[in-house]
């Protein structure tokens, strides 16, 4: 019983990680190693960070390229087409790392005549005055909504590893992140029992906000900011954000049926272990979190 509850511990967690970092598998080891590095780097970082935000990535249709003749372009024509509508300096980013970012990041050739590049808004303006240029459009990143996750892992209820952990019954998960809404109602302790008798943690949300859910929850920012230690403020750890929230309820958020977005992914929603608890811990330092997991 124990392994298996284990087993779906790690069933969470390595989806869990693909599910709210999935830019970390593919980003590139300066990332990683942010992590790592001393704190006086992570100001450098973010330096660097703040440089390259300035570049935006936009979504640029061109007229065709003129063939004379030819039939089809091919590759390296289209390439070098794009090419000549971004700018032939490269940022003034004062570091060997900006060759992480280039400035073409797609070159289409099938249903569209274009490409993405990152630029900043002043570069689309003299772009746009270019011969051939068509429109630019800043890209938009959609957020990922759905309750089809259990299923796609193959997790039933009644069945199987769901059926054999309980549910991760028993198991607490404690997370450091940016909070969390306590009356979300995947924190609903419906068909929870209490917490196993080893738990010594402890709530620092008031009334009933804590439940046999959520059985802990502590702020660590607070206090950090004002003393420079890292020990608990005792103020309730709201989630001023919103990536704690979505990280506890992946993690062990509780069956809430007829969960949808605006219609879309309708079903039942649930965490990877619904019957497990949480324990919250916030943590300093929001960016750094988003910088991590954007
Ligand atoms: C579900 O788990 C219980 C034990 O918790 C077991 O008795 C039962 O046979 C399991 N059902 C299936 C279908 O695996």
């Amino acid at each position: 019983m124990e392994w298996k509850a284990l087993n779906l511990v790690y069933l969470f967690v390595s989806f869990f990680i693909i599910l709210n970092c999935s830019d970390l598998v593919g980003a590139h080891d300066q990332k990683m190693k942010f992590v790592l590095e001393k704190s006086d780097k992570i100001e450098a970082d973010r330096d660097h960070h703040d440089q390259i935000s300035s570049l935006k990535t936009y979504i640029v249709h061109v007229k065709k390229p003129q063939t004379s003749g030819v039939l089809s372009v091919s590759d390296q024509d289209l390439k070098t087409w794009y090419q000549t509508f971004l700018p032939s300096t490269t940022p003034t980013i004062a570091t060997t790392r900006s060759s992480h970012y280039p400035r073409l990041v797609h070159a289409y050739k099938n249903v569209a005549s274009g490409f993405a590049a990152r630029l900043t808004a002043d570069e689309v303006k003299a772009m746009e005055k270019k011969d051939g240029f068509v429109s630019a459009r800043e890209e938009k990143i959609y957020s990922l909504h759905t309750t089809h996750t259990p299923k796609f892992l193959g997790l039933f209820q009644g069945l199987g590893l769901w059926n054999d952990s309980r549910l991760g019954e028993g198991v607490i998960v404690g997370l450091l992140d940016t909070g969390i809404w306590p009356d979300h109602p995947s924190f609903s302790d419906e068909g929870l029992p209490p917490p196993p008798a080893k738990w010594r943690g402890k709530c620092d949300f008031t009334g009933t906000l804590c439940n046999n859910k959520l059985i802990g929850a502590r702020d660590f920012v607070t206090s950090t900011k004002s003393t420079g230690t890292k020990s608990p403020s005792g103020q309730p750890p709201f989630d001023l954000e919103g990536h704690g929230t979505h990280t506890s309820s992946t993690a062990a958020g509780n069956f809430v049926s007829g969960a949808n977005a605006f219609g879309m992914a309708n079903g039942t929603a649930a965490g990877i272990a619904p019957r497990a608890h949480l324990a919250m811990y916030r943590q300093e330092n929001e960016e750094y979190l988003q910088y991590l997991c954007p």
